[in-house]
């Protein structure tokens, strides 16, 4: 089976999944975006927020152009380069934060999902999606820039931790050391990992 027949089986489920509240108030199950068979990273990011509801795909709103903007800038081609996925599959109320019920219900789909794609890095898009791989609490900003290696149900990956974009919508600062300079130059060190 390809990948791509594997991950439409897998969407199949997450399509009449109830496994949580998130199931009765969605208006669409967020899945992906991306090439799965092309891609040599994962980006993960948090949830679906109201764009991606209405329109099932991740990160289309606000933050997602901004993130477009980004890997632009660092070389990264969105749709080959990556398949972007979040934690939670469907948009909490409001845009809050999921809850460990949430992310524990839907940590099943995530996990199916990095093993099917099996790429050559994961990349985690803000502290929700670090936090689910990454045991100690520990915050973006100290652990970013360094190539870190995360457990999946047993299989080992190469991982790296992102600001999220819509931190850097409310930090617009593009001096040497904020959260904006430091996006890119993670994001291009994650260029020359892709194409190395
Ligand atoms: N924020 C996320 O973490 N994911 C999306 O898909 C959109 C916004």
């Amino acid at each position: 089976m390809t990948k791509q027949t594997q991950l439409e089986e897998l969407k199949k489920t997450c399509l009449d999944c109830k496994n949580c509240e998130l199931g009765l108030t969605r208006n669409n199950v967020v899945f992906s975006d991306g090439n799965p068979e092309t891609a040599k990273a994962i980006l993960i990011g948090e949830a679906p927020g109201e764009n991606e509801d209405l329109t099932g795909t991740p990160f289309v709103g606000r933050a997602g152009k901004l993130l477009n903007e980004f890997l632009e800038k660092a070389g990264i081609n969105r749709e080959k380069d990556l398949y972007i996925i979040n934690t939670v599959k469907c948009r909490p109320p409001k845009n809050r934060v999921p809850t460990d019920e949430e992310k524990n219900k839907c940590a099943n789909y995530l996990y199916k999902q990095i093993k099917i794609v099996n790429p050559k890095i994961l990349i985690f898009c803000g502290a929700t999606a670090l936090q689910s791989f990454y045991k100690d609490k520990i915050q973006i900003s100290k652990i970013r820039g360094r190539w870190l290696e995360v457990d999946v149900d047993g299989d080992k990956y190469k991982s790296i931790a992102i600001f999220h974009p819509s931190y850097l919508l409310r930090n617009h600062s593009l001096e040497k050391g904020k959260p904006r300079t430091l996006m890119l130059e993670d994001l291009e060190l994650i260029s020359k990992e892709i194409n190395s």
